[in-house]
């Protein structure tokens, strides 16, 4: 595990604060993913409103719903700011396409994993490359995997930190503040889309279900990493 910097208190402060700081000490060095979740809406308004100095890119796997689209070029106009995007490399696409199909996620963990290293992490690792600090909207409640998550951590596997500014908040705190900031949020969460990912691959869930239950929802919940956050 590499030393982290002293970057004492970062739990104590506000994410806004906490993002200030961080492009301070980390300057043109900082980047945040949005997936144009809910949560991810929250902290690009942190970042857009005070005009911080981090770089906000989103992976445009080529399966996104339609509303999700829609929101990131309603975010941008919004803000008059730019989201960087990254996609998938076109020809590795039309291979897997050519070779297994449209929907070969549905047929094995492999072929689903296949697919999210194509279409999300191998974007990833271009898009983080130049930084040192990656900041995201992960939150502990998301599931069992993040509930023991640190604030701020040391990434092995592509090599920087990673700050999760909104780790502690609670769903409902998130919504509120996104509410009453009156910002821009995905028409699906107020039809049952907690969690939103791909569309093929991403469900409404039902009162009482988890956060995570409509993703990927045929496979059991040990598995649901794309990879984006999982040490392998
Ligand atoms: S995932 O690993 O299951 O897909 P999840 O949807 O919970 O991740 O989102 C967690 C965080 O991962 C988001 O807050 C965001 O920082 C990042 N993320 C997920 N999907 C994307 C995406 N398509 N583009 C950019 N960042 C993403
Ligand atoms: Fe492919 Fe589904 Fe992963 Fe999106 S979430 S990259 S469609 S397997």
């Amino acid at each position: 595990m590499k030393n982290l910097p002293p970057l004492k208190g970062l739990e104590t402060l506000l994410p806004e604060a906490a993002l200030a700081f961080l492009a301070e000490q980390f300057p043109q060095q900082v980047c945040f993913s949005t997936s144009l979740g809910l949560e991810d809406q929250l902290v690009t308004h942190f970042i857009f409103q005070n005009k911080l100095p981090i770089t906000i890119f989103t992976l445009q796997t080529g399966r996104l719903f339609k509303e999700t689209e829609e929101l990131l070029h309603q975010t941008q106009n919004y803000y008059g700011q730019k989201i960087e995007i990254f996609e998938p490399q076109a020809d590795t696409v039309a291979q897997l396409e050519r070779e297994k199909g449209r929907f070969s996620f549905y047929d094995s963990i492999e072929n689903r994993k296949e697919c999210c290293q194509i279409r999300k992490v191998e974007p990833l690792q271009r898009a983080l490359s130049g930084f040192r600090v990656w900041v995201t909207g992960i939150r502990a409640q998301h599931s069992e995997n993040r509930q023991n998550l640190p604030i701020w951590e040391w990434d092995e596997k592509f090599n920087l930190y990673k700050f999760h500014p909104l780790l502690h908040w609670t769903y409902e705190e998130v919504f509120d503040t996104i509410k009453k900031q009156q910002i821009p949020y995905n028409p699906l969460h107020e039809q049952g889309f907690v969690s939103i990912g791909c569309e093929p691959c991403t469900r409404a869930v039902k009162a009482g279900e988890d956060f995570r239950a409509g993703r990927w929802w045929w496979e059991s919940s040990q598995q649901k990493e794309c990879g984006l956050h999982t040490k392998s």
